[in-house]
């Protein structure tokens, strides 16, 4: 049987699927709250150009060639001599290490559509972090049927497979997802909070930035460019050989930044209209958003409804693009039918998601955590700032050095102008090894500026 291809669009939905998601609209606005705005957008924006994009590519130039899961892929692409390179493509598991938080924050914006849909949605601060806390601190019960719920959605997705499934959700889900924030910001558009939204966004205030905000804005481009972990070496296997590997990569870098800015200058709008505080964190959509949208009575309702939904598409087409590298994997190299593969790898995840959720509990909250840390947070500090950076560097140096110079050549130099190719190159051997080095030196606190 002939393998399942992307159809061109479906690709670059399906890759811009993966790309945008709880990241773009959940984390994107609530870091740049933290780290005072228009500054950090711009290094932001400067990552993406001149490393996420060039990753992006390169990640996808090893599927592409490769053909096959991640592992398989990277030893296909290997010189003769290198094909220990192949664990490289090890790098899979790191989705299923995400998924363990990232469903049970998909559980929680479920939990907020049913708020939504209710009419219970808090009305002041208080209730606001009484009504957080609540479903966080005090009902692992109700977080795990919700984690249930989005588990099994992506399941059920990965199931019909990269045809049936995968493009098809994605198929669905974007365009409904683009319509529906360009919607809310036309909307946010008549408000006198659009333009302060603007200029936080986008007027820089230098001094805000520390090199904290700088490792933060780097880490972030990666993440929301979903690079590091296989998924588009996995995703790039079945697009077809007619399609442009650059110009793939240039649109979803052009979609997921486009996603992140009109969802940021969006929250930002409806936020400034009534005068709440731009430094909020993490709660900042599950906490202020749902205030300030309270006080515009029905029309508020009907946005919270709409928001937290396209919130909830975007999660769950990265959900399906963060799993389906494990279950490539498991089907390719130990021939595991589909449906094992997704019943293997969901429940996998599914049940450390539990353990994630009881981090969190007064309950049990001192049994599921690591060192001082609650399992959840060491999950996500574990694959930001250790997993995805090691992932990256490793598509850094295996693209840039170890392959050969006629195979990148062979896909990447016909579908672009020669300085573009110069450029992109050295982005991989030189700049994107430097900026991963020097967040991971960060991180751990062995550099500070
Ligand atoms: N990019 C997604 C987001 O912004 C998350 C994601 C999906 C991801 N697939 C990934 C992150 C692969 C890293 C690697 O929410």
């Amino acid at each position: 049987m002939a393998k399942a291809r992307f159809s061109r669009i479906g690709f670059i939905l399906a890759a811009a699927g993966a790309a945008v998601g709880l990241g773009n609209i959940w984390k994107f606005p609530y870091i740049t709250g933290m780290y005072g705005g228009g500054a950090f957008v711009s290094i932001y924006l400067i990552t993406v150009v001149l490393i996420g994009f060039s990753l992006l590519a390169g990640e996808m130039l090893v599927g592409y060639k490769g053909g096959k899961d991640a592992v398989s892929s990277f030893e296909i692409v290997a010189p003769e001599g290198k094909k220990g390179w192949k664990y490289a493509g090890f790098m899979l598991f790191s989705g299923l290490i995400i998924m363990t938080f990232y469903s049970v924050v998909i559980g929680w914006i479920f939990h907020y559509i049913y708020l939504s849909l209710t009419n219970s949605l808090p009305t002041d601060i208080n209730q606001a972090k009484e009504t957080f806390d609540n479903l966080v601190q005090f009902s692992p019960v109700t977080a795990t049927l919700w984690h249930f719920l989005a588990t099994v959605f992506v399941a059920v997705v990965l199931l019909g497979g990269v045809k049936a499934g995968i493009e098809k959700a994605n198929l669905i889900l974007m365009p409904l997802l683009l319509v529906i924030l360009v919607g809310l910001l036309g909307y946010a558009m008549s408000f006198d909070g659009f333009s302060k939204a603007l200029h936080f966004m986008f007027a820089p205030d230098w001094s805000k930035i520390n090199s904290e905000a700088i490792v933060r804005a780097v880490g972030h481009a990666f993440f929301t460019l979903s690079i590091g972990i296989g998924t588009m070496v996995t995703y790039a296997a079945s697009m077809s050989h007619k399609q442009s590997v650059f110009k793939a990569a240039m649109w979803v870098t052009i979609l997921d930044t486009l996603i992140a800015l009109i969802a940021g200058v969006m929250i930002y709008s409806f936020i400034f209209e009534y005068g709440a505080s731009a430094a909020q964190g993490p709660g900042l959509v599950f906490k202020t958003l749902p205030i300030v949208l309270t006080k515009m009575g029905t029309t508020g309702i009907v946005i919270s409804i709409v928001f937290f939904l396209a919130l909830a598409f975007a999660g769950l087409t990265s959900a399906i693009s963060l799993t389906e590298p494990a279950v490539e994997y498991f089907m390719q190299r130990f021939h595991f039918s589909r449906v094992k593969s997704v019943v293997l790898n969901t429940s996998l995840y599914f049940i450390v998601g539990i353990g994630a959720i009881l981090s969190y509990t007064k309950e049990y909250g001192k049994t599921f955590s690591i060192g001082d840390k609650p399992l959840f947070d060491a999950l996500e500090f574990s694959t930001d700032s250790i997993l995805l950076p090691l992932g990256g560097l490793a598509i850094a140096i295996f693209v840039g050095y170890v392959l050969k110079e006629q195979d990148r050549e062979h896909i990447i130099k016909h579908q672009v102008n020669h300085t573009i190719y110069k450029i992109w190159l050295f982005s991989l051997k030189f700049v994107a090894p430097a900026a991963i080095i020097f967040m991971m030196l960060n991180n751990f606190g062995i550099i500070k500026i």
